[in-house]
């Protein structure tokens, strides 16, 4: 006879807490009393931003660095900066964050939602060219979870066609394909560092890019169509105030200089958890592109197989995983189905009758409802025996289950 779950009623595998989230020390206050007494605590005026745009652009390899509020607010101003404008349309994939699609809309634009690859959440470069119309400006991959987009065969597709990319790095900073870190591969990349992500200010958002055109253009549209160099009131384009504030900067700072000690922690853990996770008939991680040198780990993702689980629901798993003590959650809706868009598309309807539905996407619609199953970048930074027991959650989970 197994032993009974705790969602039944049983004792709970585990029940100490796994390390919460966000970590700070003396530097973060060190940092923060800096701003206070230097009185400037705006980034035009300031030191923290400006360091904070040098010192992470050179972290991802990109020659520019444009911090802005929040992760939203970069994708709006990279797709505003390569020209994505009202009736345009903007490829991207259903399963991310809604700020993806919220971006793109919120210029006038028209997110097509290619479905992604199984194996892997990122979007299937196989469909992008089918997807492609004389109204296309952008790509928009997103690199889901921490692991980086096939980035080959999007650059090779976005020559061919003429498109700008714009790179969804919001999870993935950094994450690297073949070698060369995320973000500045190709026009230009956002990164978020909202309350959840692997570095934090609680909100905060950085632009990087390689191109020295495209960061001055970002840099006007986030400082209200300022010119670099020119007159206070001198507004050559309209933008937005977009600035980040040197509390931010100045946190992030610190943040990034544990980054490396952490995102080793994150990987080892992953790595290891994969390996012993292969032993539970039915439970699937994500697959790792080869070309992918490092995996930024923002969230651990694997697909949850019903029937080897007496065809208990995923849902029904969730609830069974966390009652044992183990945080998990399903993760997104498919946001081709979500009210958002279709909110969305339905302002873009009125100049442009045209706008296309969105398509079906069989693969993200299944693995939203049926199969994902997260869990969030602060459980990998623990010990190996927290690893150890979220295997042993699962695997009492399917004893009982079987
Ligand atoms: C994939 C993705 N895109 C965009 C965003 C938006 O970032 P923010 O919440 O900082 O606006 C996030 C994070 O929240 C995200 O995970």
């Amino acid at each position: 006879m197994s032993e009974k779950l705790a969602i039944e009623g049983g004792a709970p595998l585990r029940q100490t807490p796994f390390p919460s989230w966000p970590i700070w020390d003396e530097n973060e206050e060190r940092q923060l009393l800096e701003v206070l007494h230097s009185g400037q605590w705006g980034m035009l005026s300031g030191t923290k931003v400006h360091a904070f745009e040098r010192a992470f652009a050179d972290y991802q390899q990109a020659k520019h660095g444009i911090c802005v509020v929040n992760g939203t607010a970069a994708l709006e101003v990279s797709l505003a900066a390569v020209g994505v404008g009202p009736g345009d349309e903007v490829i991207t994939t259903p399963y991310t964050f809604v700020a993806t699609v919220n971006a793109a809309l919120s210029l006038g634009a028209i997110p097509i939602l290619v479905d992604v690859d199984p194996n892997t959440f990122c979007i299937d470069v196989e469909q992008i060219e089918g997807a492609i119309t004389s109204r296309t400006k952008a790509i928009l991959p997103v690199h889901i979870a921490g692991q980086p987009a096939d980035m080959d065969a999007i650059l090779a597709i976005a020559k061919t066609h003429g498109l700008r990319v714009v790179e969804d790095a919001c999870q993935a900073w950094g994450a690297e394909w073949r070698g060369r870190r995320v973000g500045a591969l190709g026009d230009l990349g956002t990164v978020s560092f909202q309350a959840s992500k692997n570095i934090t200010a609680g909100e905060g958002g950085i632009i990087v890019t390689n191109d020295d055109q495209l960061a001055d253009i970002c840099w006007s549209l986030h400082n209200v169509g300022r010119r670099k160099g020119g007159l206070w009131y001198e507004h050559v384009r309209q933008g937005w105030n977009y600035r980040m504030t040197e509390w931010q900067g100045a946190i992030l700072l610190a943040q990034l200089a544990r980054a490396d000690t952490l995102s080793e922690r994150r990987s080892r853990n992953a790595h290891h958890l994969s390996e012993a996770l292969q032993s539970i008939p039915g439970i699937h991680p994500l697959k790792i592109d080869q070309r992918v040198t490092r995996h930024a780990w923002h969230i651990f993702i694997f697909r949850y197989q019903s029937d080897e689980f007496g065809d208990m629901s995923r849902d029904r798993f969730i609830e069974a995983l966390q009652a044992e003590g183990v945080p998990c959650a399903p993760g997104y809706v498919p946001l081709n189905q979500s009210p958002a868009l279709l909110d969305g598309l339905k302002r873009i309807q009125t100049f442009r009758e045209d706008a296309p539905p969105p398509r079906p996407c069989p693969v993200a619609e299944r693995v939203c409802t049926q199969e994902a199953v997260w869990f969030t970048q602060n459980m990998l930074i623990g010990s190996e025996q927290d690893m150890n027991d979220i295997v042993a959650a699962i695997a009492k989970i399917q004893r009982w289950a079987k």
